[in-house]
């Protein structure tokens, strides 16, 4: 099996520490390094969790540090659904692991620039990181070989009635991907809020019986109370999986090519991504990215139990 590499780049976060579960050990999918970026918490914190989940479950991809702050707005953390940790619910031993000394944009560019262009990027938090090795070396655009990013929405938002959380915690971050030229795939919303992990399938991947099954369960139970009371939802949806769901077995998602723009006017639209979902815009622009609206959940979560089954 051909393995598709990645670099995950993520803010961990109930959702990123199973979207670095699965990414970790599917033998479809190569994991070059977790970059790590403000986002659910601040990156101190992140990192620690990052950290953390991979000592537990043996993960031995490098982890990288990355940007402390969004590139212009003030910072903004989702301590409502993720905890003060970032990462509430699971507790974890003494942490012996460490972050490499080399920045995470650092790490980004040289590793795409050494490459064949083969390497996809996983972004499933602020774009901060990906925006400044953008900009930082813009000669790596042609290197990369896709971008499967979670964020964004066609419809409601879940920060603001318009945006989502990880393009409004970075909206001008989101902006400089968008605008990139590098083929996107993007789950939003309108997709990843129909993964709602409730307690039926917490109990299946617990009882797997392993490191991997506790970790979900202790992830997932505590989002179950956070999502509903912040987001109405019947319980936690594991948005970043879905990117590493798509990597392994894109048929389980269906992709409408749509032209996306990112709005960072101060206002109630800010973050935004205004997507062409009915191709209005159709001969004036093209579309700039697949934007995933609909899973086969039961495909989705048969490809998780896949992924903790090959835990000890
Ligand atoms: C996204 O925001 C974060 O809270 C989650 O980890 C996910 O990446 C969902 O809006
Ligand atoms: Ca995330």
């Amino acid at each position: 099996m051909e393995k598709r590499k990645i670099i995950l780049d993520c803010d961990p976060g109930h959702d990123d520490a199973i979207a670095m579960l699965m990414a970790a050990r599917h033998p479809a999918i190569e994991l070059l390094g977790i970059t790590v970026v403000a986002g659910n918490q601040t990156l101190k914190k992140n990192i620690v969790n990052a950290l953390n989940v991979c000592q537990l479950l043996g993960i031995e991809a490098p982890v990288y540090a990355g940007m402390k702050r969004p590139i212009m707005r003030e910072q903004i953390v989702a301590a409502d659904v993720h905890g003060e940790s970032g990462l509430d619910g699971p507790v974890f031993g003494p942490l012996h692991l460490k972050a490499q000394p080399e920045h995470a944009v650092r790490f980004i560019i040289d590793t795409l620039m050494q490459s064949d262009g083969d390497i996809t990027l996983v972004p499933v938090g602020p774009l901060s990181n990906i925006a400044v090795a953008m900009r930082m070396e813009p000669a790596i655009l042609p290197k990369i070989r896709e971008i499967v990013l979670m964020g964004g929405a066609v419809g409601a938002g879940n920060s603001t009635p318009s945006a989502e959380f990880n393009l409004y915690a970075d909206p001008e971050a989101a902006r400089v991907v968008f605008s990139s030229g590098v083929p996107i795939v993007m789950m939003g919303l309108d997709l990843t809020n129909q993964t709602v992990c409730t307690p039926d399938i917490i109990d299946r991947m617990q009882s797997v019986g392993n490191k991997a099954g506790r970790l979900f369960a202790d992830v997932m139970n505590f989002t179950l109370k956070t999502q509903y009371e912040v987001n109405g939802l019947a319980a936690g949806p594991i948005h970043d999986a879905t990117c590493i769901g798509y990597l392994v077995d894109p048929g389980c998602i269906e992709l409408h090519d749509m032209h996306v723009v990112i709005d960072t006017n101060e206002g109630p639209c800010y973050g935004r991504t205004v997507c062409d979902e009915v191709g209005v815009m159709k001969g004036r622009v093209r579309a700039n990215a697949k934007v995933g609206m609909a899973i086969d959940t039961a495909r989705f979560f048969d490809l998780v139990e896949e992924c903790i089954r090959m835990y000890d």
